[in-house]
């Protein structure tokens, strides 16, 4: 299936904010390309944006948001793996670049070999959401009514490899049940489609579903991390709801192709960590639920190791439950 490509400008002129140590050293001296493996709107896109508009500030450069969407987000990783290794291409993903390799047998390039890493950005619980018309109207209600419809209930998320999905997954197996799965380009179109009744479930992230829970126009069942969220300190958690032990936390790193010169993967993260030190960055993010890395992981070391014990982790798992997704 073709998906569209939308280029939007995140910041046009940040020239004036050029810093005299960038300034000295040339790069960048254009845009750079932040590619979003997800469709415009929605939860990556919107940490994208929001970081993108931050990070020029200290680059002196506009950060270009491409969104490459399919495959359940994997066709957006093989672009950039393929693309001039001179820090003007850049990815932001999440957890799906440490879930593909397990489970993609034919993924074309290797995560953990194909990168320059440049740091993580921020943690994402993830939310339970109904079309508001859906009867149930809190968690039990929702398991014992999933479990009654089973496969008459159709769950949207982004395809395989999307953290929707994964967290749809999980929570099938949590209930013990089997839905129907709609998969679209990203969670903004299946949002759009759970708002419009076409779809009755969808496990999202707070960077979109925060709005949307706040203006009563879904059904809420619960947030997928094991506290509370001071974003939404009322909602009940998953395991408070009976899904003992249910966490699903999104984690957003940055990568450009391997080969990248050192010299502009330390401007990048410059930018990066100066970024989630960026009031108008930090207070956006912390209204949407989102949390900012510490410090240690905003590093290149810091996004590798991780990577690294994300994939061991998730690729266990997988491989067990004998799950691919082509
Ligand atoms: C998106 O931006 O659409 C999401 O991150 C997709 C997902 O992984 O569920």
């Amino acid at each position: 299936m073709a998906f569209p490509r939308i280029r939007t400008a995140v910041l046009a002129g940040a020239l004036a904010l050029t810093g005299p140590a960038l300034a000295q050293s040339g790069f960048p001296t254009h845009a750079i390309t932040l590619v979003v493996p997800f469709a415009a709107g929605g939860p990556t896109d919107v940490v994208a944006r929001a970081l993108g508009a931050s990070m020029a500030k200290t680059l002196g450069q506009s950060i270009v948001v491409e969104n490459r969407t399919g495959a359940g987000g994997t066709l957006a990783p093989n672009f950039v793996a393929r693309a001039n290794a001179d820090g003007y291409t850049l990815l932001i993903h999440h957890n799906g670049m440490a879930t593909a390799p397990a489970l993609y047998r034919k993924l074309p390039y290797d995560p953990l070999k194909d990168f320059a890493y440049v740091g993580q950005v921020a943690d994402v619980p993830m939310t339970v959401l109904a079309r508001k018309d859906l009867p149930p109207s809190d968690l039990g209600g929702f398991i014992k009514y999933a479990r009654e419809q089973g496969s008459k209930i159709n769950l949207a998320n982004a395809g395989p490899g999307a953290v929707s999905q994964l967290c749809g997954m999980l929570l099938q197996e949590a209930i013990g049940t089997q839905f129907t799965t709609i998969p679209y380009a990203g969670t903004a179109p299946a949002m759009s489609a759970l708002l419009g009744q076409q779809v009755d479930v969808l496990c999202d992230q707070t960077t979109q579903t925060i709005p949307q829970i706040k203006s009563g126009n879904v059904k809420f069942y619960g947030v997928t991390t094991l506290d509370r969220i001071k974003a939404l300190p009322d909602a009940p958690t998953l395991q408070e709801g009976g899904l003992k032990g249910f966490e699903v936390k999104v984690w957003h790193g940055i990568y450009a192709p391997k080969g990248t010169p050192p010299a502009a993967i330390d401007k990048i993260n410059a930018a990066l960590r100066a970024a989630l030190e960026d009031p108008a960055f930090t207070q956006r993010m912390a209204e949407l639920g989102a949390e900012i890395v510490p410090p240690a992981k905003r590093t290149p070391q810091g996004l590798q190791s991780w990577l690294q014990a994300e994939t061991d982790k998730w690729g266990a798992m997988i491989r067990k439950a004998g799950v691919y997704a082509d």
